[in-house]
């Protein structure tokens, strides 16, 4: 009987580890071979126009990740059945202003899934009364917009690793606003399942990439000035109609912050499978090195349907017309909150990817206080149960011995 209490208590035990490994998603261990070069196939010398190509081989698939500065900067996905594609410039025919066609990836028939995400316009609005409110201000509250088409962009070489697989772009217009200012993208590509260091922590594996994008230091137009990010999207399948938010753990790695947002593409057969997506946790942070007190909450506007395709040379490089692109709106800041002239910075982090986004789980703090909770009542269970059994052997100790 006592065995059987000990046995039981173990299972429960053994029940509460597995889990608990399965809510922190330790079984994710799916791993790609990743390597970076900067345009391919290219033998002169820069021109300014760059494409930062990550190539993220698995058993049998290739995941093709291509940054790039022409006009409105982007961040592009191919997925392709083959371990052995690879991407095809005629940079003759793309720096002849002759895009379509000009970017391929080869062999094009082992093309799975594409994807490609464009930055296109930064909105700045003067917040008078402290709405954070854009869609119900006049039209006279907001300022000319940027258009990040006419931005020059910069591979930032200091932040350009092969090792890392990061590269930074860097843009700016010549007004006097981004006279010391900038607005940057920050490009990592991953071999394994991890977790960015600094908020909002988001979490990514193998078939991921992530954008960090911030900016710094520009000259607000007003003292109450607060900011828009339009991003356009097109994809190879059907793209959702609206954002997903999605309940979220409260943790250590994204205090306060409860959703997370997601944009996926799903084949147009309307399956529930997803074939990519764009993911964010709704938070902007005010400072370079954020402390809980600089965190904003942002929203995104529904995304609504445009006829043609985004103003990169890229993307129209490599997506055919007749291809879908949405627009929506990141809005940062809400009512309230200090505006954009306290700190001169603003940052915010997407993941854009392949299959299904990755869910956030406990962390290894929140596991270990839920398994002192839990698992102390077992422990004296167990322990109890072995404390009891030795005692009673003490008790009959004669029980034992052999009879002569
Ligand atoms: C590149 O494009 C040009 C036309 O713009 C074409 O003449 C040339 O043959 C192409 N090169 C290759 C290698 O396909
Ligand atoms: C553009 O590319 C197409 C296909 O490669 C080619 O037929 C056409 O001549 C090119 N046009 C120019 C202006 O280079
Ligand atoms: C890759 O996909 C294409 C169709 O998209 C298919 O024809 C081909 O057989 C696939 N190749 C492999 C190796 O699965
Ligand atoms: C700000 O509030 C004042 C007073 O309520 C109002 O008259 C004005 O129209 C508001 N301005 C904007 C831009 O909403
Ligand atoms: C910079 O962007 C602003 C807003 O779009 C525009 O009004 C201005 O003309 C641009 N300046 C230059 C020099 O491009
Ligand atoms: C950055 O890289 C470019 C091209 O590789 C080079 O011409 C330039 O001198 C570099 N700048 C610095 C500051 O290292
Ligand atoms: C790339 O990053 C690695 C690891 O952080 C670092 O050791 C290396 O010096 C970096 N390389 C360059 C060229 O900055
Ligand atoms: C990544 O993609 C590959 C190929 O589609 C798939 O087999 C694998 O399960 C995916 N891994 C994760 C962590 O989503
Ligand atoms: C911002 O506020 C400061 C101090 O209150 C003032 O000197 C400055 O003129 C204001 N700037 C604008 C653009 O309104
Ligand atoms: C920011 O704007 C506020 C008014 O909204 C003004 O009082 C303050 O002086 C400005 N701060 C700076 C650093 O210009
Ligand atoms: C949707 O289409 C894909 C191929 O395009 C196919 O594999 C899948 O079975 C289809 N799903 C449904 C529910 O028809
Ligand atoms: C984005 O915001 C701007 C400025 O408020 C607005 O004109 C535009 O319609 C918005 N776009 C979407 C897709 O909501």
């Amino acid at each position: 009987m006592d065995i059987g209490l000990v046995q039981s208590s173990t299972f429960i035990l053994c029940l509460l580890i597995h889990c608990t490994s399965g809510l922190t998603g330790d079984e994710d261990d799916y791993r790609r071979k990743v390597s970076m070069e900067l345009n391919p196939g290219q033998s002169e010398p820069s021109s300014g126009v760059d494409v930062v190509h990550v190539r993220a081989v698995g058993s049998d698939d290739t995941l093709h990740f291509l940054f790039c500065n022409h006009r409105a900067p982007a961040l592009m996905l191919v997925h392709t059945n083959s371990s052995f594609s690879n991407v095809h410039i005629n940079w003759t025919a793309f720096l002849n202003g002759n895009y379509s066609g000009s970017l391929k990836v080869v062999p094009e028939s082992s093309v799975q899934f594409s994807s490609a995400l464009v930055f296109t316009r930064l909105w700045e609005y003067d917040d008078v009364n402290d709405t954070a409110d854009p869609e119900h201000l006049p039209p006279s509250s907001f300022f000319p917009s940027y258009e990040l088409q006419d931005f020059s962009w910069n591979i930032r070489n200091a932040t350009y690793n092969l090792t890392t697989h990061t590269a930074t772009l860097c843009g700016r217009n010549s007004s006097n606003s981004f006279m010391n200012g900038f607005l940057c993208l920050a490009f990592s590509a991953f071999e394994s399942r991890g977790r960015d260091s600094e908020w909002p922590g988001l979490l990514h594996n193998a078939n991921s990439s992530q954008l960090h994008v911030w900016l710094d230091n520009v000259i607000p137009r007003s003292n109450q000035s607060r900011f828009i990010l339009e991003v356009q999207s097109v994809s190879s399948a059907e793209q959702k109609g609206q954002v997903d938010v999605l309940k979220s753990i409260d943790d250590e790695y994204t205090p306060s912050i409860f959703k997370v947002s997601q944009w996926v593409s799903s084949p147009s057969n309307a399956s529930s499978e997803i074939l990519g997506y764009t993911q964010w946790k709704p938070v902007a942070y005010r400072t370079e090195h954020p402390k809980f007190e600089d965190a904003t909450p942002c929203r995104h506007s529904d995304p609504v349907l445009v006829s043609e395709l985004p103003p990169s040379g890229w993307v129209q490089a490599l997506f055919r017309d007749g291809l879908q692109t949405s627009t929506l709106n990141i809005t940062f800041s809400i009512a309230g909150d200090p505006f954009y002239n306290t700190t001169n910075y603003l940052s915010w982090s997407v993941l854009v990817g392949l299959g299904n986004p990755p869910q956030d789980s406990f962390s290894p703090l929140v596991l270990t206080i839920m398994a002192v909770g839990l698992g102390t009542p077992l422990a004296l269970i167990l322990f109890g149960g072995v404390g009891a059994g030795i005692f009673k052997r003490n008790q009959h100790p004669q029980g034992y011995e052999p009879i002569n």
